[in-house]
């Protein structure tokens, strides 16, 4: 690719074409390209080809933004719930006036316009055609790429900036990385092979399903247990071009919320909701967030950013940053393989974590289904495969987990899909160092030691139900419907009704859990979660391991964490007397 430009030392030296040759510093040396299965090459786009890009300029104050988060997340910090409000953030984490400027010139230098910021000033979305992208970021080459009805706009090659640039940009959305593909399925049609792997599941065959009474029954929820306060409010967000119908909603609740007071309508809708058929995912989300945090007002983000040259989960985290009021509880079902991920990336999206524990958000995400996740590294031997965000430090992460007598409104055990490990990039942070530190310490089986970063953030923190649920989609009940993506809306509803009862006394909502909860649990009044101790996750299907990932153990363990919510103990471990 690249051509004798004259030796222009670390810099990484690319030729768009005969005439044009440009020296410049890649932002993301790391990141992939991968077109994901299923995706074909559909050629170049024309020049004038319309291309949204997305900034993400280079902030002040991260580190006083750290240290923020760690004040107002901890119980015994004096700061504790001073939450600041999104133009307070934004005067902690904007651009220096130095960093703006240099952006902006170099854009405009290009004839580059048509751009819009976000309250907190750290982002640009600017339209341009695909001769203007190519001309100001030197080696990206725009092609399209296809997928049965979807089209991506994506760069196969790397891009760079000017060398003065690199101080001001952390790194540019839209070239590289494609929507996220996770999806749940009805696990119905998969039943009968996974049999032999789950025997203690039995044999199945007239399982009734969880329900929201099965979860209100299994985690102590009465019918009192709903939400009352105005302003309270809950949201899912979803990124996979799948929509719910109110009317599915509707039917959820008319078939399976006779017990308890609750809502049917989502209250608002952030985004494009398309008039095509539901998807299994979307109805799942907002059915059980709206029956678990009953009563209280719900809006789902749908498919932000469905210009086929954004990145819709980027697109989230600018209308999070663009938005004065946004609900107090996020569940979101979403997840890529960290080594798919530039470091770049996800140290700017950990730190758009920040900001929103910085305001009292509380940020859920599930942890995959993959279990331990597994990965051909160079040498042909196998490692385990984190995802992120479900690893970052400044999320809570939810596992799943399955009755242990299936028929019955038992304990739980681990669900095999369960996703958890140690993050590559991020390392432990300090909250869960006693709790990890036990677990490595005594687990008795521990996977060989070249699978896994024993050093890094570890997850899931905590969690639910995720195996054989009922979901209404497209007027149909469905059953047998699978995945942490269930567990999550579950625990984010609790989490908001927990806030309900904090805004009732006029307490500042939970914000960033962790802190609380592995402080909790640490001092002993461990029995705010039901301790999920069987079972073991899935991981590389190799000798080595055998298709074994991490075993659930006693107290925190990196496949159900530290448990599922025995909600009235939760609920009073994070109500103050
Ligand atoms: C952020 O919100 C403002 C005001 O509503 C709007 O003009 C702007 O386009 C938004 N930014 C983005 C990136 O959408
Ligand atoms: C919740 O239910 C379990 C059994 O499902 C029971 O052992 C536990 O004591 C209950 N907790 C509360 C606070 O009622
Ligand atoms: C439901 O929530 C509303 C406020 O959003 C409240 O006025 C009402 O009392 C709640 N209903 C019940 C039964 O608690
Ligand atoms: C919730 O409502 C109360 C009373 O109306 C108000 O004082 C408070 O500011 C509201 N909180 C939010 C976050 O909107
Ligand atoms: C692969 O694993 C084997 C057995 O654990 C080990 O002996 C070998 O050194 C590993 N190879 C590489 C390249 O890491
Ligand atoms: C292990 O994790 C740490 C961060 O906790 C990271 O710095 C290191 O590079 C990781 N090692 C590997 C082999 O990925």
């Amino acid at each position: 690719m690249a051509r004798g430009c004259g030796a222009v030392p670390a810099a990484l030296v690319l030729c768009a074409a005969a005439w044009s040759c440009a020296a410049g510093l890649a932002l993301e040396r790391d990141q992939p390209f991968r077109a994901p299965p299923g995706w074909t090459h559909g050629g170049r786009v024309d020049a004038g080809h319309e291309l949204w890009l997305t900034f993400a300029i280079r902030q002040r104050g991260v580190g006083r933004l750290a240290r923020l988060v760690d004040a107002v997340s901890d119980p015994l910090s004096p700061a504790y719930g001073k939450y600041l409000s999104l133009e307070q953030l934004r005067d902690l984490v904007q651009p220096s006036p130095a960093t703006f400027m240099a952006v902006l010139k170099w854009l405009q230098g290009h004839g580059v316009h048509k751009c819009q910021s976000v309250t907190t000033l750290d982002f640009l979305e600017c339209h341009m055609p695909a001769s203007t992208a190519e001309s100001l970021l030197p080696g990206a080459e725009f092609h399209r790429y296809v997928k049965g009805q979807r089209s991506v706009v994506r760069s196969p090659l790397p891009y760079t900036v000017p060398e003065e640039l690199v101080q001001h940009i952390d790194f540019v959305g839209g070239l590289h990385r494609f929507p996220a593909e996770r999806k749940v399925v009805s696990r119905a049609w998969a039943k009968k092979e996974m049999e032999p792997r789950q025997q203690h599941r039995g044999k199945a065959a007239f399982h009734l399903g969880v329900t929201p009474s099965i979860i209100r029954k299994r985690y102590n929820m009465t019918g009192a247990d709903v939400g009352l306060q105005p302003n309270n409010s809950q949201a899912c967000a979803q990124f996979l071009e799948q929509f719910f119908h109110q009317a599915d909603v509707a039917e959820f609740m008319r078939l399976f919320g006779s017990s308890f007071t609750h809502r049917s309508q989502v209250d608002r809708v952030v985004g494009h909701q398309g008039t095509g058929t539901a998807g299994l995912e979307a109805s799942l989300d907002v059915e059980y967030i709206m029956s678990t945090g009953a009563n209280i007002s719900t809006w789902v983000f749908s498919n932000p950013g469905r210009h086929e040259s954004q990145e819709p989960f980027l697109a989230w985290l600018l209308l999070l940053s663009n938005m004065s009021s946004v609900p107090w509880v996020h569940s979101v079902s979403y997840g890529d393989d960290e080594d798919s991920l530039s470091v770049a990336y996800m140290q700017r999206v950990n730190t758009e974590f920040m900001k929103a524990a910085a305001r009292g958000l509380t940020i859920l995400f599930a942890s995959g289904d993959d279990g331990a996740g597994c990965r051909r590294v160079s040498g042909g031997n196998h490692t385990f495969r984190p995802s992120f965000p479900a690893s970052s430090p400044y999320v809570t992460t939810v596992g799943g987990t399955a009755f242990k007598n299936p028929f019955l409104v038992t304990a739980e055990v681990t669900d095999y899909i369960s996703g958890g490990g140690f993050s590559n990039v991020f390392p432990r942070p300090s909250y869960q160092a006693a709790a990890v530190g036990r677990f490595l310490r005594s687990a008795s089986k521990l996977p060989p030691s070249s699978y896994y970063n024993s050093s890094g953030r570890a997850y899931p923190d905590l969690a639910a139900l995720s195996d054989n649920y009922w979901v209404v989609t497209n007027r149909i009940p469905l059953p047998w419907v699978s995945g942490t993506s269930a567990s999550t809306p579950v625990v984010g509803g609790m989490l908001a009704l927990v806030n309900d009862l904090r805004l009732q006394r006029g307490l500042p909502t939970l914000g960033f859990l962790n802190p609380v909860l592995y402080q909790l649990q640490e001092q002993g009044h461990g029995a705010a979660l039901f301790d999920v101790t069987e079972g073991c996750h899935l991981s590389c299907l190799d000798g080595t391991v055998q298709g074994r990932g991490f075993c659930a153990g006693p107290s925190w363990d990196p496949v159900t964490g530290w448990g599922s919510p025995d909600f009235p103990r939760l609920l009073r471990a994070l109500l103050p007397p």
